[in-house]
């Protein structure tokens, strides 16, 4: 692969918890997911992203980070994840991992200190009383008291102290932990929380400050040369999100207003092209994302008559059409397959797993739904251990009970199941992701007019991808249908379809 390898890939998010569980607790590990590296060769993608698999007494699901040097022995060993990296590399499948600057863990040996000695606390944000009144964005408030009287802040659980980006010992921290990775094979981070690290007396979010950070990180991937810098950046604002982008900050950020988007053809439109419009002038690869750990799955989303995504608007009891939402995620898949630059693919979706939201209240683990006072629901349904195969659970997960329980109607998702079944959601990601790697990733395109209520596209290779979000079939442009999500009929694209032709 190139040196610029990420402008095109498809990287894969592993939620390493529910992905593959190889010695019988219960919890996926790194064991699960080695045996499991040819499912996701085979399945034709570029990149691995691996959820935080440090130390972490697992408050907010792993971004609690109690040492950001070492393996969580539920998953493994450091040895263990050196061997992973490799085998990977192996396949010609790069590894990126999760890194959290913003907060730590009250488990720390930097908070221990801290607690234990009140002159050990710049690090972290301590007061004698709360400086402002922020709420954290889990609920509830975001300051939290120790017993000698002094508070902290947490944007996030109060088992994430936020740490202080004015200490440069914190600067310094980082950069030794990135190149802690790096030395180990790592291909690139994952940055959570990327524009909350920097905080005033007001404010918190897209500090100015918080672009020197990414600028020396900068430079050190650029020492190693080929490692990449992926920002998790939640900003409405699409120009000050482009300024995280600089050529010499990070390489790329996640694409939320596409995930965000309604199963709408304006909104998509408008969201693609702002895209363009944001990523062309400063040469950065746009990314193209449906799903993650932290929102509601596709195929549930779009079969809602709210098809948006909104933190806090997964409301429990929304009624959801499974087949309607079906249909949709499948073209939605080629969509997003066909666009240019990088592609995201969380766990789960390319065996169209739904969101499962009736988990037994007792079991929800995500500090969401109890900070919430249990108004939202958390990010638990679409965190569910994987159905491999078989015909009841733990469906191959594993030897033991899985860590949360999956539906018994999954027998018809694993993925044993669906590789036998030519029209099945796995089968439509293995040949959409066939195709892309030959014909799609990085580069142009240009929109064919073919009405409002369709989008149709050319990219570079002479590759064309329609999606009909009408009501009505419609006639397909001339060529040679290559892949569609659905069936076409007498040369018409039915409603909530995509094709794409040569
Ligand atoms: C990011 C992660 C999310 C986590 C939060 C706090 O948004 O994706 O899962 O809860 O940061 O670390």
């Amino acid at each position: 692969m190139s040196q610029t390898w990420w402008r095109g890939a498809a990287i894969y998010q592993v939620y390493l918890r529910s992905f593959a569980d190889g010695n019988g607790d219960g919890v996926g590990d790194l064991a699960g997911l080695r045996a499991r590296l040819p499912y996701l060769k085979d399945l034709g993608i570029d990149a691995i992203w691996l959820n935080p698999w440090y130390p972490s007494p697992m408050a907010d699901g792993g971004y609690d980070v109690a040492d950001y040097r070492g393996i969580e022995p539920v998953f493994g060993t450091l040895g263990e994840a050196e061997r992973f990296i490799q085998e990977a590399h192996d396949l010609d499948v790069k590894v990126i991992i999760d890194v959290v600057p913003n907060h730590s863990s009250t488990e720390s040996a930097w908070f221990k200190e801290a607690l234990a000695n009140p002159a050990a606390r710049d690090r972290f944000w301590f007061a004698d009383e709360p400086l402002n009144d922020w709420q954290s964005i889990f609920g509830g408030p975001a300051w939290t008291q120790v017993p000698d009287g002094q508070w902290y802040l947490h944007l996030f659980a109060p088992e994430q102290p936020d740490l202080n980006w004015t200490n440069p010992e914190v600067h310094r921290e980082f950069e030794d932990v990135l190149r802690f990775w790096f030395d180990r094979g790592a291909d690139g981070f994952r940055i959570d929380s990327a524009a909350l690290l920097i905080k005033s007396d007001t404010a918190y979010e897209d500090l100015d400050a918080v672009h020197d950070v990414y600028r020396r990180w900068r430079e050190v991937a650029d020492e190693y040369g080929e490692r990449v810098l992926i920002g998790e950046v939640w900003l409405p604002d699409q120009e000050r999100f482009a300024l995280y982008l600089r050529p010499d900050e990070l390489h790329t950020a996640f694409n939320f207003d596409f995930l965000s988007c309604a199963w709408d053809p304006a909104d998509l439109r408008r969201s693609i092209d702002l895209t363009l419009a944001t990523h062309t002038p400063i040469g950065a690869p746009p990314t193209w994302v449906l799903s993650n750990h932290d929102v509601t799955r596709p195929v549930t989303r779009y079969g809602r008559a709210d098809t948006s995504f909104a933190h806090g608007g997964a409301l429990h009891g929304t009624p959801s059409d499974p087949e309607l939402g079906h249909r949709r995620a499948r073209a939605a898949a080629l969509l997003a397959m066909a666009l240019p630059g990088s592609l995201y693919v969380y766990q789960g979706e390319e065996l169209g797993l739904p969101e499962v939201e009736d988990l037994p209240d007792e079991l929800r683990q995500d500090p969401m739904y109890a900070r919430s006072g249990g108004a939202n629901p958390g990010r638990d349904g679409c965190r569910i251990p994987l159905p491999w195969s078989g015909e009841e659970p733990p469906f191959g997960f594993g030897d033991g009970t899985p860590w949360l329980p999956q539906p018994e109607s999954w027998r018809k998702l694993t993925a044993e199941a669906q590789r036998t079944d030519l029209g099945s959601m796995l089968n439509l990601y293995r040949k959409g992701l066939e195709l892309r790697r030959r014909l799609l990733g990085d580069g142009t395109l240009a929109w064919l007019p073919l009405g409002e209520e369709v989008l149709a596209f050319t990219r570079d290779s002479g590759l064309t991808c329609v999606t009909n979000l009408g009501q009505d079939p419609i006639p397909l442009p001339a060529g040679t249908v290559v892949l569609a999500s659905g069936p076409i009929e007498d040369g018409l694209l039915p409603s909530d379809t995509t094709a794409w032709l040569t």
